[in-house]
């Protein structure tokens, strides 16, 4: 009794103290740091590299708000094609989306952004431009999961076939949200 309610407490100080993570996999041989800007109130994440052909798993902070982008090794630092983050937001969904506000000629950087273990929902794409990234604010591209962790591609993935890219271009069958949620507005 007293041992399996140890168990018990123990499995729910995991939970509670659980992280949200994303996984970035580098599909080139080039390295990049990846910048972090949380909204305010949201602790902060420290810049990572991720060296070329490298998958790499940053913790992110419970109720973290913010975006990131990818930067070249040698490159300057301009925020490129964003990664969009809202954990733990409204309704304890994760809401995700890659966005091309900001810099929509960022074709290196970051690319695609999914739920580790299920292929969707998804944002962004492996080729830009395309339908599945934020190019206008009032688009609906904003993807919600109940995941905490994340996969987010990065770079070239060598040539691609022609299959390969009609396959891409299909949208996947979840539902779309407005950037509300992504920036943690809705509440
Ligand atoms: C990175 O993760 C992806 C997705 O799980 C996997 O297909 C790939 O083999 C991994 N690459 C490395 C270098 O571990």
């Amino acid at each position: 009794m007293k041992f399996s309610k140890t168990l018990a407490l123990l499995a729910s100080a995991v939970l509670a103290s659980a992280d949200n993570t994303i996984t970035f996999i580098s599909q080139d041989a080039l390295g990049r740091t990846i910048y972090f800007t949380g909204n305010p109130g949201s602790a902060p994440v420290a810049p990572v590299h991720v060296a070329g052909g490298e998958n790499k798993t940053v913790p992110i902070p419970p109720h973290w708000v913010g975006n990131y982008y990818a930067v070249t090794d040698g490159q300057p630092n301009i925020p490129g094609m964003l990664g969009e983050f809202a954990f733990d937001a409204w309704g304890g969904n994760n809401f995700f989306d890659v966005s091309a506000i900001v810099n929509p000629n960022d074709h290196n950087g970051v690319k695609k952004i999914w739920p580790v273990g299920e292929p969707e929902p998804f944002s962004g794409c492996e080729l830009f431009p395309c339908n599945f990234a934020y190019y206008l604010p009032d688009d609906l591209q904003t993807k919600s999961s109940k995941k905490s962790d994340f996969y987010c591609t990065l770079g070239t993935k060598g040539a691609l076939s022609v299959e390969e890219r009609s396959l891409m271009d299909v949208p996947d069958h979840s539902p779309s949200y407005g950037r509300e949620y992504v920036e943690g507005r809705k509440l």
